[in-house]
């Protein structure tokens, strides 16, 4: 069964499928935005060894494919420049749509590199990460690293397509499933307490890839986020802020692991909305109760839910700097997403740094 949510945005509104199987039915999916023109596939090179031949083989046997090592490392202007050399080797055009298959890191580089080939053309998502299914193949945001930070150079260009085929999760990595879930209950404590729950019951099920829980969690996940960018596509008012539940923490313990594989960018976000949490309970914003419940399943499922146990060791001074960095800085103001309560999130701007740093090293104990 295939399930399509839609994200409404106007002339460039599109479809995100999700169903078990899709990968092998993108002659019935996929190649209808192809315009007879033949395909051509963007990776890496771990899924090249994994999903790229099933992709191949439902596209037909002309499919031209460019292969990118794996890694955060890829999204970076050198690794731009040779995809958009490649592209253009390849005879790519306007009307064209590339085919990203692949995590977050492909997803974003394809569609930076979409968003301004020959002044824009057309892209397609094929994640085939949980968190990528879930957040970064939804939304239109691309984006590449630079010296200065994570995601600093980039645009918003939105996919005419995405492709959710859950059974590609069969070879991710455990660790990898549990980083893509953080975002899943992000959704939750955004704005949906009885999510939450619904996780709080589910989480070990689906990241034993139990098909129902994951076609349940992935569908109210794309629906949520899909509503949110059709209501604040460009982020100009606070509804596709509360996405970034999680994320101005955890981006400051990411700078201080190194954007390695440390700490992965689920396992950040997961610590992130520990701490947001934390933090709100301690400023009395939220009750205690609530921010220990979201403490305890984080950490029941093996998600880091602590500085400890997200290893990061900076003290709240530097984890601080890292904050003043954040895109979402304006006139010196650093908003925060906080909560009420478990799915009572919103946006404050009164956040004194100094409070945040001074929590940060009391939570350590
Ligand atoms: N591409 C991720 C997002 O737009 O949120």
């Amino acid at each position: 069964m295939t399930t399509t949510v839609n994200v409404g945005l106007g002339a460039r509104s599109y479809d995100i499928l999700i169903g078990t199987g899709l990968i092998d039915q993108a002659d019935s999916c996929i190649s209808p935005f192809l315009a007879g023109r033949r395909p051509i596939i963007i990776t890496d090179d771990q899924v090249a060894t994994t999903q790229l031949p099933r992709l191949e083989r439902a596209l037909g046997a002309d499919c031209q494919t460019l292969i990118l090592p794996s890694g955060e490392a890829t999204k970076s202007w050198q690794q731009l420049e040779r995809l958009t050399d490649g592209l253009l080797d390849l005879g790519v055009e306007r009307g064209d749509k590339l085919i990203a298959l692949g995590g977050g890191v492909i997803g974003d580089l394809v569609g930076f590199a979409a968003s301004i080939l020959k002044r824009g053309c057309g892209f397609i998502q094929v994640p085939t990460t949980l968190l990528a299914m879930v957040d970064s193949s939804v939304g239109g945001k691309t984006a590449i690293n630079v010296r200065a930070g994570k995601n600093l150079i980039g645009s918003f260009h939105q996919p005419s397509l995405v492709v959710i085929d859950p059974s590609v999760l069969a070879t991710l990595p455990d660790r990898q499933m549990r980083s893509g879930y953080a975002e899943i209950v992000k959704y939750g404590l955004i704005n949906d307490a009885a999510f939450f729950e619904w996780c709080e019951h589910h989480a070990a099920q689906l990241l034993a890839r139990n098909s129902d829980a994951l076609a349940t969690a992935i569908a109210h996940s794309v629906r949520t986020k899909a509503e949110i960018v059709a209501a604040d596509e460009r982020e100009t008012k606070d509804q596709r802020a509360l996405l970034n539940l999680g994320h101005t923490f955890g981006h400051a313990l990411e700078a201080d692991t190194g954007f390695s594989e440390a700490l992965l960018h689920g396992e950040a976000v997961a610590a992130g909305m520990a701490l947001a949490y934390g933090f709100s309970a301690a400023t009395g914003r939220c009750g205690a109760e609530d921010a220990r419940r979201v403490m305890q399943h984080l950490d029941t499922i093996g998600l880091p839910a602590s500085l400890a146990a997200a290893h990061v060791t900076g003290d709240g001074a530097a984890l601080v700097a890292h904050m003043l960095h954040d895109k979402k800085m304006t006139a010196g103001t650093l908003p925060f997403i906080l909560a009420h309560g478990i799915g009572q999130s919103y946006v404050d701007r009164t956040v004194n740094l100094a409070d945040v740093a001074q929590f940060l090293d009391a939570s350590r104990g």
